[in-house]
C-alpha cells in the first residue's frame, strides 16, 4: 500500500506500477545525498537534486560501453579465475564465511581490475562502503550525512591519486573524454560511485542467492539438477533477493501518483523490493518460482538510470553459482546468516558454511 508520513517531507511507494511509474518519470528527479556540486544542485530548501539534464552524457556513454553484455562477458573467465581461487581456499579450509570470503572480495577484485587500480585492503574500502551506505539511509542523521560524505571523499581523492596511472581500457577513455570536457572531478565522483555500486550490490546479491539456497535446500537440489534454469532462476532470486530495497527521488512539482498527492521537495522512496513481492503484478510473488516467467522485477531500476551495472552484476552471480553449485550438496550453514540493519540494502554480513 502506498503511504505517506504525517510530515509531507518523506513519503513511500511500494505497490508494482506505482514504483515503475516513478521510475519511468522524469518530475522525480534523483535523489542524492552525497552528490554535492558534482552532479546536484541545491534548491532554496537546501535539499540537493540531481536532474537528469545535468548527467555527463560523454561519461556515462563511456561507462554505458564498457559495461555492456558484450564488453563484460570479456572477463567472464577472469571472473572464474577468481571466483575459483576463493573457492578452493574455503574448500580447503572446510568452512568459509561466504560473504568476507566470497561475496565482499570478488566484485571488488573485479571492480579493481576494470578500473586499472592498484588492489588495497579490502576491509578498509569496506568500511569507507559502510559509511557511504550509512549517509544514504532513509533518515539519516546529519552525523551519518557528514562520515559518508568524508568516506566518499577519500574514496575520490583515493581514485583521482591512481586515475592518471591506471591502463585500463575504461579508465582510458574516462581519462580522455574527463580531459576533452573539463569533467575531471565528475569522472572521479562516477568513478567512486562504480566502485561503490559494484562492489557493494554484487556482493549483496551473491550473498543472498547463496544463502537462499542453503536456507532452502529444495530449491538447491532444483538448481544442482537442473542447471539449464540458471538463467531465470538468476532473475527470480533478483525479484525476490534483491539487494537494492529503496531508492530516493525528490519530487520536482507538486503531483499525485497512486493514493498520494506530494508536494515538490518531498522525498520519496520507491521501494523495490515490496513493488517486486506485489501480488497483483507476481502471482503468488512469496513462492520463489525459477521457471517465472515473464519476471519483470524491477531489481535493476528502469528508464534513464536504470543499472550500468546489471550485465556484471549478472555475470558475477552467474559464476559463482555456477562454481559453487557442484558443491551444494556438500554444504551445510554453520550458523544463521546474520544480516545488517540497512533500511535500503536487503545485506547479509556474514554467511557461514561447512562443506562436509
Ligand atoms: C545485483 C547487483 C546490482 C543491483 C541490484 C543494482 C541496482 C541498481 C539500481 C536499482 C539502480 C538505479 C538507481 C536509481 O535509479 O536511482 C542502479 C544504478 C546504478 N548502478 Fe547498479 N546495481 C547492481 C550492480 C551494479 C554494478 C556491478 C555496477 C558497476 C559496475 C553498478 C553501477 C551502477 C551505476 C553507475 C548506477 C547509476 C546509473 C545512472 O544513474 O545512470 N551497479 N543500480
Amino acid at each position: 500500500m502506498a503511504t505517506a508520513e504525517p510530515s509531507p517531507k518523506i513519503a513511500h511507494l511500494d505497490r508494482y506500477p506505482d514504483v515503475r511509474a516513478a521510475l519511468l518519470d522524469e518530475r522525480f528527479v534523483i535523489y542524492k545525498p552525497l552528490a554535492g556540486s558534482m552532479e546536484a544542485h541545491s534548491e532554496p530548501d537546501g535539499s540537493q537534486r540531481a536532474p537528469r539534464s545535468h548527467r555527463p552524457a560523454p561519461l556515462l556513454h563511456i561507462l554505458t560501453e564498457h559495461l555492456s553484455g558484450t564488453s563484460v562477458a570479456e572477463i567472464a573467465a577472469r571472473a572464474r579465475e577468481i571466483a575459483s581461487g576463493l573457492i578452493e581456499r574455503g574448500l580447503s579450509r572446510g568452512e568459509m564465511d561466504l560473504v568476507a570470503d566470497l561475496a565482499c572480495p570478488l566484485p571488488l577484485m573485479i571492480m579493481q581490475d576494470l578500473l586499472g587500480f592498484p588492489q588495497i585492503e579490502i576491509e578498509k574500502l569496506h568500511s569507507l562502503f559502510a559509511a557511504i551506505t550509512a549517509g544514504q539511509e532513509m533518515e539519516a542523521s546529519d552525523h551519518s550525512l557528514h562520515l559518508a560524505r568524508l568516506a566518499q571523499f577519500s574514496i575520490m581523492r583515493w581514485i583521482a591519486k591512481h586515475m592518471d596511472a591506471s591502463q585500463s581500457p575504461l579508465m582510458t577513455a574516462v581519462r580522455r573524454a574527463a580531459k576533452e570536457s573539463s569533467m575531471e572531478q565528475a569522472a572521479s565522483y562516477w568513478c567512486t560511485m562504480l566502485l561503490y555500486a559494484g562492489s557493494t550490490t554484487t556482493r549483496d546479491f551473491i550473498a543472498n542467492c547463496l544463502a537462499r539456497l542453503l536456507e532452502h535446500p529444495e530449491e538447491a537440489t532444483l538448481l544442482h539438477n537442473t542447471p539449464a534454469l540458471l538463467e531465470s532462476a538468476l532473475e527470480e532470486l533478483l525479484r525476490i533477493e534483491g539487494p537494492v530495497r529503496a531508492i530516493g527521488r525528490v519530487v520536482g512539482e507538486d503531483l499525485s501518483i497512486g493514493d498520494l498527492q506530494l508536494r515538490r521537495g518531498t522525498i520519496l522512496y520507491l521501494h523495490l523490493d515490496k513493488a517486486n513481492r506485489d501480488p497483483a503484478r507476481f502471482p503468488d510473488p512469496e513462492r520463489v518460482d525459477f521457471s517465472r516467467r515473464p519476471n519483470p522485477h524491477l531489481a535493476f531500476g528502469l528508464g534513464v538510470t536504470r543499472c550500468l551495472g546489471l550485465h556484471l552484476a549478472k555475470l558475477e552471480a552467474r559464476t559463482v553459482l555456477t562454481a559453487l553449485l557442484p558443491h551444494l550438496p556438500r554444504m551445510k550453514l554453520a550458523a544463521a546468516s546474520q544480516w545488517g540493519s540497512s533500511t535500503i540494502l536487503r545485506e547479509r554480513t556474514c554467511v557461514p558454511v561447512r562443506f562436509f
